[in-house]
């Protein structure tokens, strides 16, 4: 049986007059990898912000590992255990990749590290997800896109997930780069954390999902394993269209 770590059920976030997101309904496993996919402005960011406590839900609820989280602040939510990278990967442009890992070590975990245990460990993560070595120390402001999804990536691992929400981490990234990205996440899967990615990139989508949900317009239009939902006439027909899947 399956231990649902994250349940979102009936969710809606109204802005003006648009419904971003409309009564959706998702779960998330212990030790699953979930896809949310579907055309921009479908509601993914806008879900993801609600679960990790960025923006608030104007109807529905979210349970995490039992507990109503629903409205929580983002900073109580991180601590709790849920962490998120951003679509843009912005970081602190005088900071350091260390230092930057190291504010997620003492500010995201509920039991805060001393400062040496704090740089030990971005250090060992920045090294975990690949980035060089002789980078470590290099201002934000220095580092490529593509260092700074490593770095965001090791932040939010800095503050030890059960659940790790990734929004389009691997867009930008090369197919090589692209390939390393998706045995990452099948590695942090395997260390016990439950992860739930927004990405285009139908590759990384198709290789490293358990299952994959899609939205438009606010709502769920399926959901279910990659190999079902890629044939799925109404994906493929308000999604995928002439998208190379394979
Ligand atoms: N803060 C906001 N103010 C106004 N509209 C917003 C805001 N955030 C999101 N939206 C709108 O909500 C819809 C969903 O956006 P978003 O969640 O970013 O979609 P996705 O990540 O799937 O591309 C879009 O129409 C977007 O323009
Ligand atoms: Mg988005």
């Amino acid at each position: 049986m399956v231990i649902l770590i994250l349940h979102v059920k009936g969710v809606t976030k109204q802005i003006g007059g648009l419904l971003a997101v409309n009564g959706i309904d998702l779960t998330v496993g212990k030790d699953e990898i979930v896809g949310l996919v579907g055309p921009n402005g479908a509601g993914k960011t806008t879900l993801l912000n609600i679960i990790s406590g960025i923006t608030h839900p104007t109807a529905g609820k979210v349970t995490f590992c039992g507990e109503d989280i629903t409205g929580l602040k983002a900073d109580r939510i991180c601590k709790k255990g849920i962490a998120k990278t951003f679509q843009i990967a912005e970081s602190f442009p005088n900071l350091s990749a260390k230092e930057c890992v190291m504010v997620g070590a003492i500010f995201g975990n509920s039991h805060m590290p001393g400062m040496k245990e704090a740089q030990q460990q971005a250090v060992e993560i920045l090294n975990y997800v690949g980035l060089p070595p002789e980078k470590v120390d290099t201002s934000n402001r220095n580092l490529n896109v593509v260092e700074l999804k490593w770095v965001q990536l090791a932040r939010a691992l800095a503050t030890n997930p059960k659940l790790l929400l990734l929004d389009e981490l691997t867009t930008g990234l090369n197919p090589k780069e692209s390939s390393e990205a998706v045995n990452l996440m099948k590695k942090i899967r395997d260390e016990g954390t439950s992860i739930l990615i927004i990405e285009h990139v139908m590759s990384v989508i198709m290789g490293v999902s358990d299952r994959i949900v899609v939205l438009d317009h606010g709502e769920k239009i399926a959901e279910g394993r990659p190999y079902e939902v890629v044939n799925n006439q109404q994906v493929i027909d308000t999604y995928l269209g002439d998208m190379d899947v394979f």
